[in-house]
This record gives structure tokens, sequence and C-alpha cells, in this order.
């Protein structure tokens, strides 16, 4: 059997890791995992019963009635709530907020780490998100932190909220990613850092092909260097 190599790649949102993310699966031949998509997903569930953000108690009682999973579909991890796949609803501002909430309760990260694990036992993935490199796959062969100032971010991530139609302001969405970089990084459990052999990626001042060729350095080196 071939060999499974799992690449992390984490970083606050906005930092470019899910188009990394899915550029490294596609050179590779890998299956990209979007675990952001699962905490938004958990965040959705939440909103749709009504439940408010902060309310702990009731979020975790609601996790008895989760169905959530994730299926491969054309080669990547699609995820699905009560048996259909989730699409851009998980996407919007407010669902960011909710996910940000959720994701910082360890029930709820106790909960979406067997379903992580799995994937990336059974397959080569390409996995992005907070704590891949820290908590889900301390082992993976390469670990990628992805960097850029929080202002590159904010207008990367209002341009691709103004693509989908939303009505939003810059100046909103650089607060919110404040808001939310904060909340990510001082949560006690599992919080957004790099693991200590992560290789940090600074993107700023890259575009999408650039940070693709330096990653491909970065992991050529690794699994050339790991005899692999
Ligand atoms: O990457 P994203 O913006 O889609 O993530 C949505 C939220 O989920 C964000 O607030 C951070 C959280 N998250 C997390 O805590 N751990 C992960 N592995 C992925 C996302």
């Amino acid at each position: 059997m071939e060999k499974i190599i799992n690449i992390a790649i984490d970083g606050p949102s906005g930092s470019g890791k899910s188009t990394l993310a899915k550029a490294v699966a596609k050179h590779y031949g890998f299956i990209y995992v979007d675990t952001g998509a699962l905490y938004r997903t958990v965040g959705l569930y939440i909103q749709r019963k009504g439940i408010e953000p902060t309310d702990k108690a009731a979020i975790v009682e609601a996790l008895d009635g989760l169905d959530i999973g994730m299926r491969l579909v054309d080669g990547g991890g699609v995820v699905f709530l009560d048996g259909k796949p989730v699409g851009d609803e998980i996407r919007t501002p407010k669902s960011s907020m909710y996910a940000s909430h959720v994701s910082a309760i360890p029930e709820v990260r106790a909960y979406l780490l067997d379903l992580q694990r799995d994937i990336a036992r059974k397959n080569s993935t390409v996995m992005d998100g907070r704590d891949i490199g820290t908590v889900i796959l301390p082992n993976a062969h390469v670990k990628l932190y992805l960097v850029a100032n929080d202002e590159i971010r904010a207008k990367r991530r209002y341009a691709e909220l103004l693509e989908k139609g939303q009505k939003v302001t810059e100046a909103e969405v650089l607060s919110d990613m404040r808001q939310r970089d904060s909340n990510d990084s001082s949560r006690e459990v599992a919080p957004a850092v790099a693991a200590e052999d992560a290789v940090y990626l600074d993107n700023g001042a890259l575009t999408p092909e650039e940070t693709l060729d330096r990653a491909r350095e970065i992991i050529d080196g690794a699994l050339a260097d790991a005899k692999i």
C-alpha cells in the first residue's frame, strides 16, 4: 500500500489557508480537508436550533442530536449535516461568529476530533485549520503555519464576501476578524498557535501561485529529508 502522507496547514482566518491547501492537495493528488467547515457547520446547527452562540451548556447538550459527517466527494471532504451537504450558508459573517464561539468549547472540539483523525488515517490529506499541527495530527509529515497581517487578510476576506454577494463593509470585516483572531488565539483549549515544528510562511506580499511555489519547496524538502 502506498504510504499515507499528512500535511497540516494552520494559520489565522484570511491567511489563505484554504486557497493554498486546495492547490497543494491538487498538486500532490491528496484529499483536501477544510476543518473550519466542521466548526462552521456545528455553528449552523446551533443557529438553526435557536441556541445563543454564548450558551455553552445548551450547545454541549445539543451535541447529542448532532448528525454531522464528512464524505469524500470528487477528491475532497464535504461536510454533511443531517445527511445533506452544507453549502455557502456556513460562510456568512454571522456563521463565522457562531463558529468562533462553538470552537472554543472543549466538548465540541472533542466531538470533532476522531472525525478529523479518521480521514487522515485512511487517506493522504492536506488538512487546514488552527490546531492541525498541534492537536489533530501532531505527527503530520509537514506542518505549515501561514501568516499575513490582519489588514491584508481582511481585504482578501472582504473581496471573497463581495463576490458571494454579501453586504458588508471592509471595516466590519476587519473588526470581525480582529475579534475572531483574539477569540481563537486566547481560548484555553487548542488555541490557534503554530506547532513547534511548523514552518512559518508569510504570504502577505505573495500571490497564491507564489505561495504554492514556496509551500512546494518546503514540502518537497521535508519529504525528501524524511526519505519519503
Ligand atoms: O478557518 P475558518 O475561518 O473556516 O474557521 C472557522 C472558525 O472555526 C474559526 O473561528 C476558527 C475555528 N476553527 C478552529 O477552532 N479549529 C480548526 N481546526 C478550524 C477552525
